[in-house]
């Protein structure tokens, strides 16, 4: 299915609304999608795609009441690490909001894990996932870990590369992959498919 959105609206809003870098970000993750996608041969509607990396962030600079708010008020269902941590609900908050605005399921689904990661997360969430953290503005990769990335010869081993950099990451720092990473990673290294 093909985005009804126009994106020089999406683009404008965003740009009045989100920090200057946050909307950087959300335009490179965009582009990054679509270029994951030529890189691996899939087949998303292109604009549709962009969409998806553009808005998915479009909850991120909320207050946590905010976030916290939202979620109570609209039923949403929960990660406990959601909970606990309520930066992570711009995922699911971000993915309601465009829900109500008519966005795609896929699309909405995609944005709703793109924080966690999750073996229901679909293609477009597996995309998300991977742009999001390797566009070119993210500091923590220099050009030939991304390259190396990029050479991998699926998405699903792309984003297991991602999903132990982050292990190690959050390892180093006294922390754990939430309960989804985790399932998504066993699921990935069994040969799973998205
Ligand atoms: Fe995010
Ligand atoms: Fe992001």
């Amino acid at each position: 299915m093909s985005s009804h959105f126009d994106s020089t609206v999406l683009e404008r809003e965003l740009s009045e609304t989100l920090s200057e870098k946050r909307y950087q970000h959300s335009v490179a993750v965009g582009e990054t999608c679509v270029r994951l996608q030529h890189r691996y041969l899939e087949t998303f509607d292109e604009r549709e795609l962009y969409h998806c990396g553009l808005m998915h962030d479009i909850a991120r600079d909320w207050k946590a009441a905010a976030l916290t708010h939202f979620a109570e008020e609209h039923h949403l269902n929960l990660e406990n690490e959601e909970r606990d941590f309520a930066v992570l609900l711009h995922a699911p908050v971000g993915a309601a909001l465009l829900k109500e605005r008519g966005f795609s399921n896929p699309l909405c689904v995609a944005v709703r894990y793109h924080t966690i990661g999750s073996i229901h997360m679909g293609r477009m969430g597996l995309l998300l996932y991977i742009a999001d953290y390797i566009e070119p503005n993210r500091m923590h990769l220099d050009d030939d870990e991304r390259a190396s990335l990029l050479l991998e010869p699926t998405l699903e081993a792309l984003c297991l590369r991602i999903l132990e950099a982050e292990r190690a990451h959050l390892h180093s720092k006294g922390k754990v992959v939430t309960h989804s990473g985790m399932e998504l990673r066993q699921f990935l290294q069994e040969g799973g498919r998205l």
